[in-house]
């Protein structure tokens, strides 16, 4: 049977019907088919902002799974944004679902490209939704060389865990710099900043 959801969703991608995907679909049953958290126009206002704010140029997402949200940040921000899944095999078979922005892809261990990337990204903000890899998440901050990162995920009470949650749950190496709730959904945009970064006492 045809997936009307995810054929709906797919024909407004076509047609960069963004706004239309997040408001009617944010709380739809199949949403997390295709994405955990659809945020709100105000919540990627706020994030445009504070990226720029903070000196931001570019988004790289991990684990960015269909890559809708990437889209649609993409889109509602004007920020240029990469997406690294680690999963290759799943995302090229034929019962995947669709995706939205080219995937890059790496092994668990990081392949190099990767490393590259992550090193060369001083005016990048790296974001995490969902994510649920601590191991893999450690091993990411280690290697990146910027200065922001946006941790998106459940507030406490909602029966839903992320490793990295978005609250208190990163090292001494990160200040919470704004937070923002996702509609009234318990999930939470978390941006931290690097701390002791004397580039940040400009703002
Ligand atoms: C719960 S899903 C969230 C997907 C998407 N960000 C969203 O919000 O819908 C977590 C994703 O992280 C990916 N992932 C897990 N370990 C990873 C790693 N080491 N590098 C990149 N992606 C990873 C998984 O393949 C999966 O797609």
């Amino acid at each position: 049977m045809e997936d009307s959801f995810i054929n709906t969703v797919v024909k407004l991608h076509k047609t960069k019907n963004w706004r239309d995907i997040i408001q009617n679909y944010h709380d739809h049953p199949e949403r997390n088919k295709l994405l955990w958290v659809y945020p709100s126009e105000e919540n990627l206002d706020f994030l445009k902002k504070s990226l720029a704010d903070l000196k931001c140029d570019n988004i790289l997402s991990i684990g960015c799974g269909s890559g809708l949200l990437e889209w649609i940040i993409g889109e509602a921000t004007g920020f240029p944004l990469k997406g690294i899944e680690v999963d290759g095999v799943w995302w090229q078979c034929k019962y995947a679902p669709p995706t939205f922005i080219p995937l890059l892809f790496t092994s668990p261990e990081l392949d190099k490209d990767t490393i590259s990337i992550l090193q060369n990204g001083g005016t990048t903000a790296l974001l995490f939704c969902y994510f649920n890899n601590r191991p893999a998440f450690e091993n990411y901050l280690n290697v990146f060389s910027g200065n922001v990162i946006v941790i998106i995920g459940p507030g406490e009470g909602t029966g839903v865990h992320t490793d990295p949650l978005p609250f208190d749950d990163v090292s001494n190496d990160w200040t919470l710099y704004k937070w923002q709730e996702v509609r009234s959904s318990k999930d939470f945009i978390c941006i931290y900043i690097r701390s002791n970064n004397n580039a940040r006492n400009e703002m």
